[in-house]
């Protein structure tokens, strides 16, 4: 980005790929992580003077307009983070969005509707994304550039992400600066030992980041609902438990091939339905009952994965070790995090890996601060952790 201000973009358009991707219950933002997150940057070209067109997505609609994920919430939470005005658009690149975006004046802020409300976005046909890219470049006047900063999509090969970025300049936001720079720890010079906690509820998932980093850490512990795939690979009862039949074998091969690294829980909370008020017990994960179901790790595996974690020089984190949205089941998960914080206190490096893990942290109230980073990407982390390339991040070194 500072490339970018050091030419000068005083009256330039100036188009911004964020990921403002953020969870709702109804039209109330439940977590403004990722706001938060993408402000500095449009703040930054705001500021400079600026005409900031912003592009995002929220959630999967269907290639055509839905009222329900509308970005209307966005915006006026967006407004709030950055302190100044921000226009929403009606449409995407329609006459609303053009009119607007002609009308702007330095340091304006337009945020486009939702852009996967236009089917070209998503396209796979390479000739329609970059229709829409069109459209999207001509919202800018002469001397238009593109800003990506929505790393949460960088592993995405969409029009706002990839195809606008090779008819502009281009350039990396901070937030894309940043969770490259974080990533690039884990990866090339991470401090050993290196504790690696995945959580989540498929394994299917989760493959490929497993295998990459069973690889790469010193113990990789697992829980969450992927972790009844696990245990069924060992040949035990797991009741009602989440469990893909498709990935027992698979399961099963990991776990013997890392069994020195691999470590999962050897006790569970076991409810007898799904809800908030379900009747629950802890019990040893060899004796789930018929019809009942684990929704959280046991106490003694959290005092074991926390003595993993309080030896670490590194931590990875992704996916809840629990349902703990209700409160019954997130003992595993907020005892992990606590886990992770005391190890960060002590000089760990540690790294929360996006989606629900950033979603748990704010939610259980435990402090962001504990944290070396939480990174803003759910898949776009762990598919750069598994050193897959990003086209979102391919594209901007061209
Ligand atoms: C996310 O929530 O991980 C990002 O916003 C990407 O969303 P997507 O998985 O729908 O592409």
């Amino acid at each position: 980005l500072k490339d970018l201000l050091d030419e000068g973009v005083a009256g330039r358009a100036v188009l911004v790929r964020s990921d403002l991707n953020v969870p709702l219950d109804g039209d109330t933002i439940t977590d403004p992580g990722r706001i938060i997150a993408s402000a500095p940057t449009i703040s930054a070209l705001a500021e400079a003077g600026a005409k900031v067109i912003v592009m995002a997505h929220l959630g999967r609609p269907k290639g055509e307009p839905d009222p329900a994920l509308s970005l209307a919430p966005v915006a006026a939470k967006l407004g709030e983070v950055l302190g100044r005005n921000v226009q929403l658009a009606g449409d995407v690149v329609g006459q609303d969005a053009l009119a607007r975006a002609e009308g702007l004046t330095d340091g304006d802020v337009l945020l486009l509707e939702n852009i996967r409300f236009d089917p070209r976005e998503t396209s796979k046909d390479d000739a329609e994304r970059l229709a829409l890219a069109k459209a999207l470049v001509e919202l800018t006047d002469m001397g238009g550039a593109f800003v990506s900063d929505g790393f949460g999509v960088v592993h995405r090969k969409q029009a706002s992400v990839y195809d606008v970025a090779m008819l502009l300049p281009h350039y990396a936001g901070t937030l894309v600066a940043t969770e490259v720079e974080v990533l690039q720890k884990l990866t090339q010079d991470s401090e050993k030992p290196y504790a690696v906690v995945l959580g989540g509820s498929k394994v299917s998932d989760k493959l490929a980041v497993i295998e990459a980093l069973a690889q790469r850490a010193d113990t990789l512990v697992i829980g969450g609902g992927m972790y009844y795939t696990f245990l069924a690979a060992q040949g035990v009862s797991v009741g009602n438990s989440l469990c893909e039949e498709s990935m027992i074998e698979t399961c099963k091969s990991l776990l013997d091939r890392y069994a020195d690294v691999i470590h999962i829980p050897q006790d569970v909370v076991i409810a007898d339905s799904f809800s908030a008020d379900a009747e629950s017990r802890t019990v040893s994960v060899l004796e789930i009952p018929d019809g009942w179901m684990g929704l959280d790790i046991g106490p003694e595996s959290v005092e074991r994965f926390a003595a993993i974690l309080s030896g670490a020089k590194t931590v990875f984190w992704n996916g809840p070790m629990g349902v703990f949205e209700f409160e019954k089941f997130s003992a595993g998960t907020k005892g992990v995090a606590e886990a992770i914080i005391a190890a960060t206190g002590k000089g760990a490096f540690s790294v929360v890996g996006g989606g629900d893990s950033a979603a748990a942290v704010r939610l259980l109230g435990l402090p962001e601060d504990g944290f070396s980073h939480i990174s803003t990407g759910g898949g776009a982390s762990l598919e750069y952790l598994e050193g897959k390339t990003l086209p979102g991040l391919d594209v901007l070194e061209a």
